[in-house]
């Protein structure tokens, strides 16, 4: 590290807050940058908190909208659950983050550009990723926390060490948040995880004796309205969380496969991403063709690793969506949701282009194949399977 401009991705966080010193104290002028994706902070505060902390310059960016329409309903269109239980909030902001402080780097020509990334993390790969790509291969990278094997005790030691308060609510957790997802680390490998760790929802035991309704409209895959009302795409999800996180629904603990070797046990809360998610596959399964039900979790399933594991870059994404986006085409429609004390199920659906026919399905009324129809169907379609069970002698 030598000395000159550094644009460093600034969360107001305890780690990043002791970079601001850390860089300074190697003569380096540090510029931060803080991307709004939504995550419930004072960020007016977080900009005075930089400056205090001796940044020369401090951007905010607000990102939401964006993030909202070009990644998290990205995300709804793929179904995207990392490992069926993540919707990604992380993994998703990160290249938005990164190139918001790419372009502020090109703006100030800043001679580095730093972050607050942990070595044995996801997020190193996210942001050096999207930030070669945007800045090139020469792009000076510096992750001192990384570099240093920094843990939570020294960047609490650097910032005590100059007079300046650890910044953080309760200190206990390592929070990311978004208006997505809010993923939480903490102390609790075997345990439950206590409740304060929880702000989005309450918690399923306390939550109110009364199911929340509400309706969701899509259109070609897209989250447009609550019951009725067009909405934003970043006050939609807002809204949801909230509506939803009261009735205690939206919490995901799982053990993840990270990209660097490990497994972690991972605990987020994500009300809006997991309901949406949830509304957008039913839909589509009532437009769908059993083909194109089968094969459309392929494309969500690589379009998700994908993003889960650092590779916004990759130019399989745009085809992946290209595909994603044309098999979205009729998944316009509207999807009742209930939630109750942590629960959520559909109510109800409609699409105008749902091949579900009440007058096809019933079996009492309307069309009926022949006898003879169904017989040979029968036949035909079980013919190779009982041939190959009689060869082999198979029982039931
Ligand atoms: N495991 C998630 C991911 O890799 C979330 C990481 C969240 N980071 C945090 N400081 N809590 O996307």
């Amino acid at each position: 590290m030598g000395q000159g401009r550094v644009v460093l991705a600034y969360s107001g966080g305890l780690d990043t807050s002791a970079l601001i010193v850390l860089l300074r104290e190697r003569g380096m002028e540090v510029v931060t940058v803080t991307v709004d994706v939504g995550q419930e902070e004072d960020l007016a505060g977080v900009g005075e908190r930089a400056y205090k902390l001796g940044a020369s310059a401090h951007y905010t960016i607000d990102a939401k909208r964006e993030f909202a329409s070009k990644y998290a309903f990205k995300a709804v269109k793929a179904n995207a659950l990392y490992e069926d239980k993540y919707p990604l909030g992380t993994a998703l902001a990160r290249p938005l983050i990164a190139a918001k402080v790419a372009e502020v780097a090109k703006k100030v020509g800043a001679d580095y550009v730093a972050h607050g990334c942990t070595g044995k993390g996801n997020d190193q790969v996210r942001f050096d990723s999207t930030l070669r790509l945007v800045l090139g291969d020469d792009v000076k990278i510096l992750a001192p926390v990384r570099e240093l094997g920094l843990r939570r005790e020294h960047s609490v030691a650097i910032l005590e060490s100059k007079g300046f308060k650890p910044p953080g609510l309760h200190g206990k957790y390592s929070i990311d948040e978004n208006l997505w997802t809010r993923s939480i680390e903490g102390d609790f490998w075997d345990s439950e995880p206590p409740e304060d760790a929880f702000e989005w929802t309450v918690s399923p035991e306390k939550a109110p004796d009364k199911a929340v309704t509400l309706t969701v409209s899509f259109e070609k895959g897209v989250p447009v309205a609550i019951n009725g009302y067009k909405m934003d795409p970043h006050e939609l999800i807002l809204r949801l969380n909230r509506v939803l996180g009261r009735a205690g629904y939206g919490r995901v603990d799982h053990i993840e496969n990270r990209i660097v070797g490990f497994k972690s046990r991972e605990v987020y809360e994500a009300p809006a991403a997991l309901a949406l998610i949830e509304a957008h596959r039913d839909l589509e399964k009532a437009v769908y063709t059993p083909m194109e039900y089968r094969f459309k979790k392929l494309l969500d399933q690589a379009w998700t690793d994908l993003v889960y594991n650092g590779l916004w870059v990759e130019p399989l994404r745009s085809h992946l969506e290209a595909a994603i986006d044309s098999m979205n085409k009729y998944v316009t429609g509207s999807v009742t949701l209930k939630a109750y004390k942590g629960s959520l199920w559909i109510a109800s659906r409609h699409s105008d282009y749902s091949t579900y026919s009440k007058d096809l399905e019933d079996y009492n009324k309307g069309w009926y194949p022949e006898g003879k129809e169904s017989e040979g169907f029968v036949k035909l379609y079980t013919m190779h399977s009982l041939l190959a069970a009689k060869k082999r002698g198979a029982g039931i």
